[in-house]
């Protein structure tokens, strides 16, 4: 690998700045004022489709300067990093043509809406990687204090051999037949439903917590509602829905254990309820994203007489990513994902470490998110997912 020119800024350009524009801006923005990092973040140009809303956002949000066209971005040779916060439809073409000219890339999940695109973009990370350069996937969730601890406990062998994995990811917003046919009921923009969206989500921290993958799924998925009011931009009338409302499936690790998975957005109450719980034969251990300071650990091996799940307030400056945050107890939330996801980007660029999730961790997701559509086409038939 070239050497990474360190000490020097890391010059980022990002595409799309609504929901994950503002949460990457506030990652970008803060990731160097909390941590020490090799490469200071700076907020260079920010990319939109229009003009005016382009400005607005880039003044709200802390970039200097903006353009109206990807192809544009990607081509100044000012920016170091191209952030990639559209819809899946454009994550393919955008990240192939930053990481053919030279920029490193950090892409949203789903990594891409097709194996077929995922195994492009997998293929050209390879290749950059050889010339220096990292292409990283958002799953952001690996991210939470909690969930990192989690990780490290597991690999530690808290947990002892894993027998279950059991994960949900709950949402209700689409509970309301009137709410209308935006880009994520679109199959052509999104590739996918709650399946991509959600299950992306849960799949990855699922294996990444589990230390192992998924050889196969069986699944069901189902569409609720099948038409829904066109956008007010579109006009009066109705379209169909083309993806998933609700996947739900089983899976089995290469080592034999058994895991639950249910991804929907018909969950009434549930807004963000991402809930993983992992049983092994030393212990468990239980997370929910709606108390994601808190993390719920079981240890079988002492004596039954106190045994039970006991939680673990998250926030000691030994927990992941919590010595440069506030004192014990003062609670991080969502936002700070997306600092923690910049910071460690910024190190795995600078100390030229492969990618954690990578884009070739990105396409083994799309594999099983693959895997699953198959399974539900054919009855749920129990379906390998390839290397
Ligand atoms: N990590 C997470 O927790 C998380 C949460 C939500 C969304 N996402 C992912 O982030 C991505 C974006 O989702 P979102 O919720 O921010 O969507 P959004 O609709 O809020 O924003 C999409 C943005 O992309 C812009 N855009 C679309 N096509 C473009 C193009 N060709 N050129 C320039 N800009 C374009 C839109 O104008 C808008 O600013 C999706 O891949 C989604 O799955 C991840």
């Amino acid at each position: 690998m070239e050497p990474d020119p360190g000490q020097l800024p890391l010059r980022v350009g990002m595409v799309g700045y609504a929901f994950m524009g503002a949460a990457h801006s506030q990652g970008w923005r803060t990731a160097g004022r909390v941590f020490d990092l090799p490469r200071q973040p700076v907020l260079a140009v920010l990319c939109g489709r229009n003009a005016t809303a382009v400005r607005a956002a880039a003044d709200r949000h802390g970039w200097a300067d903006v353009e109206t066209d990807w192809r544009a971005l990607v081509a100044r040779d000012d920016i170091d990093l191209v952030d990639i916060c559209t819809p899946g439809d454009s994550h393919a073409e955008i990240a192939l043509a930053a990481l053919a000219a030279g920029k490193h890339v950090l892409c949203e999940k789903p990594l891409a809406n097709s194996v077929e695109e995922a195994e492009a973009m997998a293929r050209a990370a390879e290749t950059a990687r050889a010339r220096g350069r990292t292409a990283m996937v958002g799953f952001n969730y690996r991210r939470v204090p909690a969930t990192a601890l989690a990780r490290r406990m597991v690999a530690a062998g808290r947990l002892g051999t894993l027998r279950h994995v059991r994960v949900s990811y709950l949402q209700d917003w689409l509970g309301d037949p009137e709410f209308p046919l935006t880009w994520r009921l679109r199959r052509e923009a999104a590739g996918s439903g709650s399946l991509g969206d959600l299950g992306a989500h849960i799949v990855d921290l699922a294996q990444h917590l589990a230390g192992e993958r998924l050889a196969g799924v069986s699944a069901l998925t189902e569409t609720f509602v099948r038409e829904r009011p066109l956008p007010a931009a579109e006009g009066p009338g109705t379209g169909p829905v083309t993806v998933d409302d609700a996947a739900l499936f089983t899976g089995r690790f290469t080592s034999g254990a058994l895991a639950t998975f249910e991804a929907t957005r018909y969950a009434t109450g549930r807004k963000n309820a991402l809930r993983i719980e992992l049983n092994g034969e030393r212990g468990s251990l239980a997370f929910d994203l709606e108390r994601l300071n808190e993390l719920w650990f079981h240890d079988a091996t002492g004596p039954g007489t106190e045994a039970g799940f006991r939680r673990i307030l998250v926030t000691e400056p030994d927990h992941p990513y919590l010595d440069a945050w506030w004192p014990p107890g003062h609670g991080l939330g969502y936002e700070h994902t997306f600092v923690h996801q910049a910071r460690d980007l910024v190190h795995t660029i600078a100390e030229g470490r492969r990618p954690d999730p990578s884009f070739a961790d990105g396409l083994q997701v799309q594999r099983v998110l693959a895997a699953v559509e198959e399974s539900a086409a054919k009855n749920s038939v129990y379906t390998p997912v390839p290397d």
